[in-house]
């Protein structure tokens, strides 16, 4: 099959089409043939690489997949041929300790579609069964895809948050894919959102999410303007999937015992925490990383429902994945780029 993959990791040159052998159903497996791919940020990890990750070559990235069935395992019940489906990315063995509390994202061989296995920037791709969900009738098939990692991620991010109607939520970086998710859950569990963004542009596509206040983060302090926002209290949950470059300014605009969840640290992991604001303050810092597989039921069950809208920036054709990486790599886009593959 054709797909877009690089032999080694490096910058967006070492992307490039590839074809390699079909994917063959094992048991417990099917076999998708894509429609669309979404980018996620990790694609632009994977593809520049870390110590330690060692991957057969070509990798092919890509981990939100919505297509057709196209082939059944040995042990599948339930799938047929044809049926219009997503899958969660994450990957769990089903057997350690944390998959027998239900708690999969934390399984001691957890991996990601595309980051561990062979992804979805391609024509077919090999997930389990178990992974998969069924994309109701009507429901857009690029929109199905766009919701999958991002609406996990926040999905249970917000939940270890333990949300609370009536708070108030910072998003720091409103344009990113798993932010214009955490926006709409958080407006959806009553909270109120106030939002930090870094174009005229981008200001306006998070009011349109419905972010109560956004300010521009190139112009104007966005701790100062939360607190001033909050009447000098701080607010009760920041989200920070940026890292380094706003990790001080996220600690600075949480109320007293406020809490600041963490999925990535997209501008640099070592970020400086001035321990006196968290003893004094009484504030949690709190780790957290895809989601269950109920967390997936139950949010993408608010996607199907229409009550959390996949932001899409673009469609472009599997063919332009390296202007897709590009664009997502530079701070383009606002929600998420998606390539179409069939
Ligand atoms: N642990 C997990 O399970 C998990 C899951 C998903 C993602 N992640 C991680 O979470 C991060 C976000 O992922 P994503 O796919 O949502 O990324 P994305 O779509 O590329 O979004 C990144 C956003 O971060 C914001 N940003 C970047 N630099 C900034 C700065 N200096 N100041 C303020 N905002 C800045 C930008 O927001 P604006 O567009 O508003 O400027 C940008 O759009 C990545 O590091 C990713 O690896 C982790
Ligand atoms: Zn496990």
């Amino acid at each position: 099959m054709k797909g877009i993959g690089f032999y080694e990791h490096g910058g967006l040159g070492v992307l490039q089409p590839v074809e390699v052998p079909d994917p063959i159903a094992g048991q417990g497996e099917v076999i998708i043939r894509v429609e669309y791919c979404s980018l996620n940020h990790l694609d632009i990890f994977v593809r520049r690489g870390w110590s330690g990750l060692n991957l057969p070559k070509p990798h092919i990235p890509g981990s939100d997949v919505s297509g057709t069935i196209a082939a059944v395992g040995k042990g599948v019940t339930g799938w047929r041929v044809g049926q219009r489906v997503v899958a969660n990315p994450g990957l769990w063995c089903g057997e350690c300790e944390y998959c027998l509390r239900g708690e999969q994202s934390m399984c001691v061989h957890y991996g990601i579609l595309g980051e561990t296995t062979a992804g979805c920037y391609a024509e077919y791709v090999k997930v389990p069964a178990r992974n998969l969900m069924e994309v109701p009738d009507g429901f857009p098939m690029e929109k199905a895809s766009a919701a999958c990692l991002v609406s996990l991620t926040a999905w249970r991010m917000l939940k270890r948050a333990g949300l609370r109607p009536g708070e108030t939520v910072a998003v720091v970086g409103a344009g990113g894919g798993v932010n214009t998710m955490a926006i709409q859950i958080a407006k959806l569990a009553g909270a109120k959102v106030f939002a930090a963004t870094g174009t005229p542009e981008k200001m306006e596509r998070a009011k349109a999410l419905g972010v109560d206040v956004v300010v521009n983060y190139r112009e104007e302090d966005w701790a100062k303007a939360a607190w001033l926002w909050t009447n000098r209290r701080g607010v009760d949950v920041v989200v920070d999937n940026v890292g380094k470059a706003t990790w001080k300014q996220s600690i600075k605009a949480l109320a007293k015992g406020g809490r600041i969840v963490t999925v990535g640290a997209t501008s640099g992991p070592e970020a400086v925490t001035d321990i006196r604001y968290l003893f004094t303050k009484q504030i949690s810092i709190i780790g957290s990383t895809m989601g269950t597989a109920m967390d997936f039921k139950e949010v993408m069950g608010l996607v199907w429902e229409g009550k959390l809208k996949p932001v899409i920036d673009r469609v472009l054709p599997l063919e332009d994945a390296r202007e897709a990486q590009r664009l997502l790599e530079e701070g383009k886009q606002f929600g998420k780029i998606v390539l179409e593959v069939k």
